[in-house]
């Protein structure tokens, strides 16, 4: 027994000092040099100045505190989904500069329960698309003509995740910042000092401006006495992927964090990269990190963290990353190093995580409390991954 322990003990250092040879910043090392070896000197020391440098460095800080102003209940259905759900259709309203913003928060809620969990993410195109109930308000349209009803119903599942007894809420993440090089526009303007027309170096891109929507929807859900406040998952898709993960790397108050093929700038590694690598990133998409950032695009080696140290502030709270086995852009490799060097800080809690760094299987669900698969097929949030976060928040979600 003891010689396989340390047989796998070998294993699991051996490759683990493989990915230090990408010269991946140490996890469990503090910048004064010390090593981390407790939860409580992860949670004095290390997980702060962590988020201090990712915050400051990469998706930006967010430049002053903006609550919901009001809140507007504009639709409620007790009678949802032959009778199995509560639908809500909640207009969140932000204000600031004399400017005025609002968001529609849609939720789906399992009758008759008291606790459950609920998962709460961006759509892509509108919260008309997410299902095919006629009732949802169709969504503004940014974006070139709005997209018909329902086309997203087979990455959201609606039916799958009511009859499963969770919950589902939504809101169209082009609502609190449009995806597009703009930032008059979206939440931005809102926090402006005088005279300022774009955020300063260290302040918000998009990535970050959406992470906090999905807290301020949290913050209304912890008041909603029909939703279960402490048993909200994050969840994401690809960019709303890496959004859902830095809201729930920063606020602890989201019971656990979901992403789903979130590739770059999300749970994949920086460091010796496949696919989307920070220079393609950075030259397409500029609004979605912090000014500051862009000193590292093709100098990823001077980056003081790396995305593995953004899983790891999920911990002790549950996490799931997945990836496609089609998904190349994404890199699935880098994801699952990035979970399994994670692991690290669940131990510190006594927690189990990913303890092979074999790459698993197609369609293998590894892991515990941080869990990982890659799916066959395409880039995408579909059935197969719906089932096995259904069943990971059934058993780590308390
Ligand atoms: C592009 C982008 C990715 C992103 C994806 C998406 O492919 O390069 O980083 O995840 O869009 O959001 O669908």
């Amino acid at each position: 027994m003891n010689k396989i322990v340390l047989f796998c003990t070998l294993i699991i250092l051996c490759s683990i000092e493989s990915f230090s040879q990408q010269n991946i910043p140490e996890l469990l090392m503090a910048k004064n040099g010390n090593t981390i070896a407790s939860s409580k000197q992860w949670e004095k020391l290390r997980r702060p100045e962590i988020l201090a440098m990712v915050e400051s460095e990469m998706y930006g800080i967010v430049p002053g505190e903006l609550k919901i102003s009001e809140i507007n209940i504009l639709d409620q259905d007790v009678q949802a989904l032959q009778g199995k759900a509560i639908r809500k259709q909640v207009k969140l309203t932000f204000r600031g500069n004399q400017k005025e913003l609002s968001v529609e928060l849609l939720m789906y809620l399992p009758k008759g329960k008291k606790s459950y969990p609920t998962f709460l993410g961006y759509n892509f195109s509108g919260n008309h698309t997410i299902y095919g109930d006629t009732a949802i308000h169709i969504a503004k349209e940014w974006n070139g003509a709005a997209k018909p009803r329902g086309v997203e119903t087979s990455n959201w599942e609606v039916e799958r995740l009511i009859n499963a007894g969770c919950g589902v809420a939504t809101m169209y993440y082009w609502d609190i910042a449009p995806d597009r090089e703009d930032f008059s526009i979206g939440i931005y303007p809102l926090l402006y000092k005088a005279g300022q027309t774009k955020p300063a170096n260290n302040e918000w891109g998009s990535l970050a401006a959406w992470a906090w929507g999905l807290s301020r929807a949290l913050d209304y859900m912890k008041t909603d006495k029909q939703v279960d406040g402490s048993k909200v998952i994050v969840i994401g898709h690809s960019r709303l992927g890496k959004a859902a993960l830095w809201a729930g790397a920063r606020d602890k108050r989201f019971a656990a964090v979901i992403s789903n093929n979130s590739g770059c700038g999300g749970a994949s590694i920086y460091r010796e990269k496949a696919g989307e690598t920070l220079l393609k990133m950075n030259n397409r998409f500029p609004r979605w990190t912090a000014v500051n950032f862009k000193k590292y695009t093709e100098n990823e080696s001077l980056l003081p963290f790396d995305q593995h140290m953004v899983l790891a502030m999920v911990a002790p709270r549950p996490l799931y990353v997945a990836s496609a086995s089609e998904d190349a852009w994404a890199d699935p490799k880098n994801e699952f190093k990035s979970a399994l060097l994670a692991t690290e800080v669940y131990k510190l809690y006594g927690l189990k995580g990913i303890n092979s760094p074999n790459f698993p299987e197609l369609n293998m669900h590894v892991g515990a409390t941080v869990s990982y698969h890659i799916r066959n097929g395409k880039h995408n949030i579909l059935a197969y991954d719906w089932d096995q976060y259904i069943s990971f928040a059934k058993k780590f979600v308390q």
